[in-house]
């Protein structure tokens, strides 16, 4: 329910509705947006970036929480580890359980793998789950892999690398039939063609969805599989280290069950990391539209056993996250509801900008109209600008909403808002880490036997990533992973195990003069202290 401030420019959006509805923003030029970029983007703030003292990519920038996670103590400091009692013994280890993991894990069994699932919550606790507006293939006949390509290409800066790129958009089309067939319920047509939609800075309509819950739909999909094909999975319970062998390769991974922090050693010929994203570290102070586990542990991981970064110093903050009412500050607003035709609206009334800009754009769109332009609608707990939803209806005619984004009008639904007849208050929110571990294309890293997959890669999408890529980067980049890790291991021989790279990292640290009281990798976030939104130091 609105109130003060709000109800009164409600009434400016109101009147204005019928004329922002068919007017049409004009796009920013490329000097705009980097101007826009530089001057409001929170990846430009530098004084929130700190500089890596120790390893591999000692001297890079990366956001100041992130050096604090990735230069700190391990979590087996002081703890004696006997790593000839070995608890599981397995061809393949996938490190986490949203897409990417079950992904991976489905191609491994596949190609005949003995593959295991370990995750520090349950199969599915991940942001594939929460993921909303769709994934992105050129399938349609006006489209094509390359034109997906050039779209990728420019939102990301130009910045990613050509040959994951090239995979993420050639066997994208492949990725949605595969779907299909494990039954994921697309939106479709009478007569079975997908439903396609935009999302911002995409140039055809490639955007498959269910509903507005594309997510949880392929999530679901996915863990039926994986559980099915009875694909051991090992829950609640942490990676907290890799092992290497004597020959400096991967071979498995410390794990330590959450509720009795009991320590188990799980011995495999490859290991693939596909433990999401970092929205839990609430860089900057940000809200976020992440799950509860995203802590980047898979960097952390990666970065101690030597595994090198990419990008670690661009995250996106995605522009509509729920900035009103508080209840449900920072939840993910999806893009669709832009796509449907949604504009963004200032306190006066105005649209002030094109809706489907690239994400950061947009995001430094909407910060710069609530900080210096002083065009923000206040609420009583922060500043948002308006989404007006029911433009989409204007648009569309009655009943769009509740056939094509229910889950939206559900979560405002539970707050007294009806989407249908009334706009919602968006602020940017932390939504996604562009950079993460660096990969050639058949998905290793540096470090012999270590693969990495989903948004704990760093390069598929350059610095700044499109709507519906992630969860197309998770299904082809946890396949490849799947297929090549289990591949490799067919002729891996496992040496001694060791953790004499935990012992040099510390070691590095110590020679560097970095004082850590901090352990990670981090698990879980702290919200106990002062203002729960906020502090998860
Ligand atoms: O807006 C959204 O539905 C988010 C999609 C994505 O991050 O790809």
């Amino acid at each position: 329910m609105y109130k003060g401030e709000m109800l009164e420019s409600m009434k400016k959006v109101e009147a204005a509705r019928a004329e922002n509805a068919v007017l049409e923003p004009r796009r920013m030029t490329a000097d705009e947006k980097e101007k826009l970029l530089a001057t409001y983007h929170p990846d430009y703030k530098q004084s929130e970036f700190k500089t890596l003292e120790v390893g591999v990519n000692k001297g890079d920038k990366v956001p100041t929480e992130l050096a604090a996670l990735l230069q700190a103590n391990s979590r087996l400091n002081g703890k004696a580890v006997d790593l000839s009692r070995i608890d599981y013994d397995v061809d393949v280890l996938v490190i986490g359980g949203g897409g990417a993991g079950a992904s991976a894990a489905i191609e491994a069994d596949n190609n005949g793998a003995n593959v295991m699932i370990v995750t520090k919550l349950r199969m599915g606790d991940a942001n594939t789950m929460m993921a909303e507006g769709g994934i992105q293939a050129a399938d349609k006949p006006n489209d094509s892999p390359a034109i997906h390509y050039l779209d990728a290409f420019g939102g990301g800066h130009f910045a990613a690398k050509p040959e994951l790129l090239y995979k993420l958009v050639t066997e994208a089309p492949e990725a949605i039939q595969w779907l299909n067939e494990l039954g994921v319920e697309f939106d479709k047509t009478a007569d079975g063609t997908m439903v396609t939609t935009h999302g911002g800075g995409t140039s055809r309509k490639r955007m498959h969805a269910a509903k507005d819950y594309s997510g949880a739909e392929i999530m679901r999909t996915l863990r039926d599989e994986v559980q099915n094909r009875g694909i051991p999975i090992v829950d609640f319970t942490a990676a907290i280290e890799l092992i290497k062998d004597d020959n400096g390769n991967v071979a498995g991974a410390v794990l330590m069950n959450m509720e009795t922090e009991e320590i188990l050693i799980a011995k495999a010929k490859t290991v693939i990391i596909a433990t999401g994203g970092a929205g839990r570290l609430h860089y900057q102070g940000f809200p976020t539209s992440n799950h509860y586990g995203a802590t980047a542990d898979g960097l952390v991981l990666g970065y101690r056993a030597g595994a090198k970064l990419l990008y670690a110093d661009t995250l996106q903050y995605h522009p509509t996250g729920a900035a009103y009412p508080e209840q449900i500050f920072g939840a993910l607003v999806t893009e669709k509801v832009r796509s449907l035709g949604a504009k963004l609206i200032n306190v006066d009334g105005e649209a002030f900008m094109h809706p489907l800009e690239t994400r950061d754009v947009s995001a430094a769109s909407i910060i710069r109209e609530c900080s210096d332009r002083g065009k923000g609608v206040h609420t009583d707990d922060g500043v948002g600008v308006w989404l007006d939803t029911p433009m989409i209806e204007l648009k569309n005619g009655e009943g769009t909403i509740e056939k094509r984004i229910p889950a939206m009008m559900r979560m405002f639904a539970k707050y007294g808002i009806d989407i249908r007849k009334e706009p919602i208050l968006v602020y940017p929110t932390l939504h996604y880490q562009n950079g993460g571990l660096q990969i050639e294309a058949n998905g290793m890293t540096n470090v012999e036997n270590l693969y990495v997959a989903g948004e704990a890669v760093g390069g598929i999408h350059g610095r700044n990533r499109l709507m519906g890529n992630s969860l197309l980067d998770i299904i082809v980049f946890g396949r490849n992973a799947g297929k090549e890790a289990s591949e490799k291991a067919k002729s891996v021989k496992v040496g001694e195990l060791s953790l004499k790279h935990v012992d040099e990292f510390a070691a590095e640290m110590k020679q560097a003069g970095v004082v850590s009281d901090i352990v990670s990798p981090k698990l879980l976030p702290v919200y106990t202290h002062g203002n729960p939104r906020f502090e998860a130091k």
